[in-house]
């Protein structure tokens, strides 16, 4: 069991597993990517993100992986049919959640503020939320990506504080980017990380921005072009679903 300090920690590889894959393919790939990842350097943290109903069977076979779920309810508990509390996710052991992805944002109409409150309630249950921000291709092309990156995080993390072990993850994610292999450019990339690296210190301190707070890419990011973002001292890391 090899499991890195916080402290050490500069970047991370997270998978989405969205709705791929089936119940017992979930736990084959599982087994097959720890068995394959038995040492993972003290700086990288290696994070698997696969569906609700397979959580729990994967956890027991996890030694230096990571869990997180691919999103959870903006409520602890009550009459919320179908939604999943961030309280029994990190019951069953799950460390990070993904929350306001372009999907859930696309498909399921979460609202900015409904992703606040999400973040909230993961960060209370020490639950390490990776929060997806980005721009659609037309809010690009009219030259608006970081004005909606900015009001993204601006809407997201309004009133959210950090202390003591609480972390949080930002995965600029921008939509034109995903699953469609037109990866973003590394430089454009870098752009916007160094773009949410400033707007981030609206809201919070040099400290907690150096210390708990990471910023990584995702958007067809493969095994061809993961490294280019992941050797990059802007980039805290990638974010990857499809590959
Ligand atoms: P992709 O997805 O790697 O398939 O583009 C990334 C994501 O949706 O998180």
């Amino acid at each position: 069991m090899h499991r890195p300090s916080l402290d050490l920690l500069k970047k991370f590889v997270i998978g989405n597993w969205k709705m791929y894959l089936g119940y017992r393919e979930s736990i084959d790939l599982a087994f097959e990517l720890e068995n394959k990842i038995n040492f993972v350097h003290d700086s990288l943290r290696v994070v698997i993100c696969p569906s609700f109903p397979v959580l729990s069977a994967i956890r027991p076979v996890l030694k230096d992986l990571y869990l997180g779920a691919q999103d959870a309810g903006f409520e602890s508990a009550g009459a919320y049919t179908g939604q999943i509390s961030i309280k029994m996710l990190k019951e069953i052991g799950c460390a990070y959640v993904i929350l306001g992805h372009s999907e859930r944002r696309k498909f399921f109409k979460e609202s900015d503020e409904m992703i606040n409150d999400k973040i909230k309630m993961a960060l209370d249950s020490m639950v390490t939320p990776i929060v997806c921000v980005g721009e659609t291709a037309p809010e690009r092309q009219a030259g608006r990506a970081q004005f909606i990156v900015g009001r993204q995080l601006e809407r997201c993390l309004a009133g959210v504080q950090l202390a003591g072990v609480q972390h949080l993850l930002i995965a600029y994610e921008p939509v034109w980017a995903i699953g469609t292999g037109l990866a973003c450019a590394p430089e454009d990339a870098i752009s916007m990380h160094q773009y949410i690296r400033r707007a981030l210190r609206d809201y919070f301190s040099d400290f907690t921005l150096r210390n708990r707070i990471w910023i990584i890419y995702g958007g067809s990011v493969d095994r061809g072009n993961f490294l280019s973002y992941l050797q990059d001292p802007h980039i805290d890391g990638v974010l990857i679903g499809g590959a």
